[in-house]
């Protein structure tokens, strides 16, 4: 059965023409939606495999539809970074490395990933990591607190670039939504992808909401991203990267 066929997805593709009088995040909450990722199987290896038996007990949790005490897992309550998709998880290792007073986040559904995260974390004693395993869409929703994370990522989401999948596209303004009620007042939220008419779409979809809107300044963590396998392989193709630096307006200013 093709989950693309009984997903309501008017919000997706932007062929609402009545206003809509239900906020995006409880539309979200409301509605039955096709993921922005398909299931992918893939081994471990056997080391992989001991670090998972050993290693994600403690780091890592299944997304679950239970509050998430982030603080209470890192041991301590310093400002909390998500990375939605972290794919192999190139980037957070090193950007965790380099700013250490930052707890990182990571969500991602792909375990073989996880797996090689989690031997960078091991082999590189990192400590300001946890990893959620599970759809970022629903930990967003169901396990993070309005207004507990101080910044966001999201590098190089998948582009779905057929129009018919459009709606698998993680950002949009549902998944914007859930970011901004995240994110505290002034969070950056960081945004890259190689994909140009992703980057169009996803232009399109913060011009629908107001909440998150273009920063300037001196960002309050790194921007600097590593070059990951993404990225090398969009320019060796000469496929330009469209970052999005956004900043979450102030509640009260809202
Ligand atoms: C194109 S890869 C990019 C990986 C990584 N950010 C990088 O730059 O190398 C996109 C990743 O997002 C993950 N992903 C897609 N939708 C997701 C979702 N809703 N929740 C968690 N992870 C998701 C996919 O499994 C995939 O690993």
């Amino acid at each position: 059965m093709d989950p693309d066929q009984h997903a309501p997805d008017s919000h997706a593709t932007g062929t609402d023409t009545v206003p809509d009088p239900i906020d995006h995040v409880e539309r979200a909450r409301l509605y039955p939606r096709v993921t922005s990722f398909r299931s992918r199987r893939g081994a471990l290896t056997p080391a992989q495999q001991h670090n998972w038996e050993t290693v994600w007990p403690i780091i890592g949790r299944d997304a679950t539809d239970s509050p998430l005490d982030v603080h209470a897992w890192f041991g301590r309550t310093a400002p909390v970074i998500m990375e939605i998709g972290c794919g192999t998880g190139t980037s957070t290792a090193a950007m965790a490395q380099v700013e250490p007073q930052f707890d990182v986040l990571a969500v991602e559904v792909y375990k073989p990933g996880l797996a090689q995260l989690i031997g960078m974390i091991v082999r590189e004693d990192i400590d300001n990591i946890r990893i959620v395993r599970g759809d970022a869409v629903a930990v967003l929703r169901d396990m993070i607190a309005p207004a507990s994370l101080f910044g966001m990522r999201v590098f190089f989401p998948d582009p779905w670039p057929k129009a018919r999948h459009h709606k698998r596209r993680l950002l949009q303004t549902g998944t914007l939504a859930l970011i901004a009620q995240a994110v505290v007042d002034d969070a950056v939220v960081h945004i890259a992808t190689d994909h140009a008419e992703y980057a169009e779409y996803i232009a399109e979809q913060l011009a629908e909401q107001d909440l998150l809107v273009p920063f300037d300044g001196e960002a309050p963590f790194s921007l600097d991203r590593p070059t990951t396998k993404f990225e090398g392989r969009a320019d060796r193709e000469g496929r330009p990267v469209t970052e999005f630096v956004l900043r979450r307006i102030p509640r009260d200013a809202a």
